[in-house]
């Protein structure tokens, strides 16, 4: 019985090595390096913006519902129609804003990368806020 755990254990062990559980789940210290390209916009500080609204406590907040950021008409609508900001959403819209948000003001370039993308979601729930 004992035995029957242990390789239970190693094989699930095993498992989530081979799968790369960082890259599955997002890696919050190299989603800070990531981050570097979002900086020049966005402050972590809390109610600090730049010409982007901060992102602190992003994660889990609707979309465009910062106080005191104006937002694009566009993005107030999406938040609108009840969109919040969590994985999936924060994925699609990092990986190309306009076909999100079509008519967002976030000029920055797509983020390709899948992994670039969950690292830096996952920098963004390390935040905390909401
Ligand atoms: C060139 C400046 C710029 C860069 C670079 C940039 N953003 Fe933005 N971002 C904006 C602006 C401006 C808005 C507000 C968009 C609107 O109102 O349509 C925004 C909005 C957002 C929102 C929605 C916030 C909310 O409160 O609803 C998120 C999330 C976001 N950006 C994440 C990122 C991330 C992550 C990066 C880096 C990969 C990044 N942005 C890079 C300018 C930028």
């Amino acid at each position: 019985m004992i035995n029957k755990i242990g390789f239970v254990l190693i094989a699930g062990l095993a498992g989530s090595l081979a799968t790369g559980q960082a890259a599955l789940a997002g890696d919050a210290e190299a989603g800070a390096k990531t981050f570097r390209r979002c900086a020049a916009c966005h402050s972590v500080e809390e109610g600090k913006r730049k010409v982007g609204p901060s992102l602190y406590g992003v994660y889990g907040r609707t979309a465009g519902a910062l106080e005191g950021f104006r937002y694009s008409p566009a993005m107030k609508a999406y938040g609108g129609s009840g969109a919040v900001w969590g994985d999936e959403t924060l994925d699609a819209f990092l990986a190309n804003p306009k076909s999100v948000v079509p008519k967002t003001r976030m000029t920055a370039p797509p983020l390709k990368s899948a992994d670039d993308r969950a690292n830096v979601i996952a920098y963004l729930q390390s935040l905390g806020g909401e």
